[in-house]
């Protein structure tokens, strides 16, 4: 394993590296105001939600790796400590990387990158309208985080409003996760997209005291063919099942089959066995799988 003490890399080699390493990152789409009334709108990446009591967004205009100079986006928070985070999804992920473009101060980037600036109810910056989810935002503090080229500036901001788009709401009138369309920034130009074949469940453990994997039988824990996401999903139930419900199962037609199938093969039917709990377990099914994997080799 490669060991690197950021004492001897320079700005960009770090940045390189945590850019790829911290990701995929959420994309804050600032749009601020200076107080002569210039708009500007700019991604930041470095971005993410703090609290929710008080609800609080967290971003971090650098200062310029280039030449140390700070950004419009908190030279205008600096005047007027308002901001609208516009949350990205795919449609506008081209153009909101056409809005980072340094354009000369006093430029807007809405029109620059051709969105529409819909008037905000609370706050003086507008909102993006093509944007699915608006957050109106009054900032609280910015914290500096150094004097040189690349240091982080932490723009705290309270949301006061949150606007949602019809679009992405599912029926019971909750942001449905499939139709949000997320872009996350990763390292270099790399992007990816949430689309609905990458999408997927864990199951929340804070509602149950799963046994842990310490708990898991020895020859499970360290079978050959359980990775440790199934071993994570084995971890997480708050009880084994009953004998009597193992013995059940084992009367089903294609347990008895397998177990026909390796009589007086143990190792064999062992592995199927494992095989078979792997199967249950890629779909979700723990209970099931716990069963076969209970089941005398
Ligand atoms: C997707 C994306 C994410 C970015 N994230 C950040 C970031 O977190 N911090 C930062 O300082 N610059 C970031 N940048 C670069 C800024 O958007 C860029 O410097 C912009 O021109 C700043 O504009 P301003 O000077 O008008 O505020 C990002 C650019 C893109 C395309």
């Amino acid at each position: 394993m490669l060991t690197l003490k950021t004492s001897n890399l320079s700005p960009v080699q770090i940045q390189g590296l945590l850019n790829c390493a911290v990701a995929p990152r959420p994309i804050c789409f600032a749009s601020t105001i200076d107080a002569e009334g210039n708009i500007n709108l700019s991604p930041f990446s470095y971005f993410n939600i703090f609290s929710v009591n008080p609800p609080i967004c967290v971003f971090s205009p650098s200062r310029r790796v280039r030449d140390n100079t700070i950004k419009h986006t908190l030279e205008n928070i600096k005047e007027v400590p308002e901001c609208v985070i516009n949350i990205v999804n795919y449609d506008m992920v081209q153009q909101a990387s056409l809005a980072s473009v340094e354009y000369p101060k006093g430029i807007n980037e809405f029109i620059k990158a051709g969105f529409t600036m819909l008037p905000s109810d609370l706050v003086r910056p507008p909102r993006v309208a093509e944007s699915p989810v608006q957050l109106e935002c009054v900032v609280k503090d910015i914290i500096s985080l150094g004097e040189n080229a690349g240091s982080g500036n932490l723009v705290i901001a309270e949301v006061k409003l949150i606007h949602i788009s019809e679009a992405v709401l599912g029926d019971n009138g909750k942001i449905d996760q499939r139709k949000m369309d997320h872009v996350a920034r990763l390292g270099g130009d790399w992007y990816c997209r949430v689309t609905n074949d990458n999408l997927f469940e864990v199951a929340k453990p804070v509602r149950t005291v799963g046994i842990g994997v310490d708990a898991i039988p020895f020859a499970i824990r360290n079978s050959k063919v359980l990775t440790g996401n199934n071993l994570g999903q084995l971890g997480n139930v708050e009880h084994l099942p009953a004998d009597e419900e193992i013995a059940g199962y084992a009367q089903l037609p294609e347990i008895k089959a397998l177990l026909n199938a390796t009589m007086g093969d143990s190792q064999n039917r062992e592995l199927q066995l494992h095989l078979k709990a792997k199967e249950s377990l890629d779909m979700g099914n723990v209970d099931e799988a716990w069963k076969i994997l209970l089941m005398k080799p």
